[in-house]
């Protein structure tokens, strides 16, 4: 059972049409939040809708590209002129990382993610603030970082790059905006069960058995569901003192 914190607060989840963003948006709808699921995936997006509504939660779909500046404008517009304002948002949307060493990198894909991981997640939160700032009441943004935020990992120097760049762009955000009360923090994901690890389970041949300790405390990998509920304390008045910092959401991996 969920408790109703989201109660008359209404969220943006980028990417929400599948993964961490999903779980992330169906747990904000059972909190009572209204929520807009951002994606650029209209057919996937508008199933996470449904599955919001016959669940008797409420929640309504915008199509966005992240990395492009005026589709993000419409899409804070467009969960202003549905749902009358904004509170809260989580800035999830991101690219699967790149994979080769870093006297190597691909420069085209070096481009397209920092153009949706780095500049894409600048882009929500600048339009974001602006749309809270006019309200004057407030509010809680979340930016979905990683353990690469913190931690190098080998081929992945474009991921690795934006996601320590989402950590330093939220605390810039937080000592701007805590004078209007308009929290800023990030959640930073470890190995999360989701269709990506199972590929790289598959690539390297490995089980989770074998793998999860090397990456977990708790020898095993996390739901997107666990993640959800960090950012669902974050976007929750029950953190009302708390901005400026990451919720290291991955099990101990960054604790060694
Ligand atoms: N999966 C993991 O183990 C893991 C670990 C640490 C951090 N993360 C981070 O968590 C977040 C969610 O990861 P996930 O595994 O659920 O990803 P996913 O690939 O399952 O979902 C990403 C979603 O973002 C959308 N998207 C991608 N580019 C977009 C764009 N330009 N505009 C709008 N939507 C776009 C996709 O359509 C998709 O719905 C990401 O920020 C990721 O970097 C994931």
């Amino acid at each position: 059972m969920t408790f109703p914190i989201l109660e008359d607060k209404v969220a943006i989840v980028t990417g929400a049409a599948m993964g961490m963003g999903k779980e992330t948006a169906k747990l904000f709808a059972e909190a009572k939040a209204k929520v807009v699921i951002a994606d650029f995936n209209e057919e996937k997006g508008n199933e996470t809708v449904n599955e919001i509504k016959e669940a008797g939660g409420e929640a309504a779909f915008v199509k966005v590209d992240v990395s492009k500046s005026e589709q993000v404008q419409a899409m804070v517009k467009f969960a202003a002129d549905t749902y009358g304002k904004l509170d809260v948002a989580v800035n999830n949307a991101a690219l699967t990382p790149d994979d080769k060493p870093a006297a190597e990198f691909d420069e085209d894909y070096w481009d397209r993610l920092i153009s949706v991981d780095l500049t894409g997640t600048a882009l929500c939160l600048k339009y974001e603030l602006q749309q809270m700032e006019k309200q004057g009441n407030g509010g809680s943004i979340i930016n979905i970082s990683s353990v690469s935020g913190f931690r190098p990992q080998p081929k992945n120097i474009a991921y690795v790059a934006a996601k320590h760049g989402v950590v330093g762009m939220t605390k810039v955000a937080a000592l701007e905006y805590g004078s209007q009360n308009i929290r800023v923090n990030s959640v930073a994901p470890g190995a999360i069960d989701t269709p990506m690890l199972r590929g790289a389970l598959e690539q390297f041949n490995l089980t989770e058995e074998e793998y999860a300790p090397q990456l977990s405390l708790l020898n095993r990998f996390g739901q997107p569901r666990e993640i959800a509920q960090a950012s669902l304390w974050l976007a929750s008045d029950a953190s009302s003192y708390v901005t400026g910092t990451t919720i290291h959401a991955d099990a101990g991996y960054t604790s060694r």
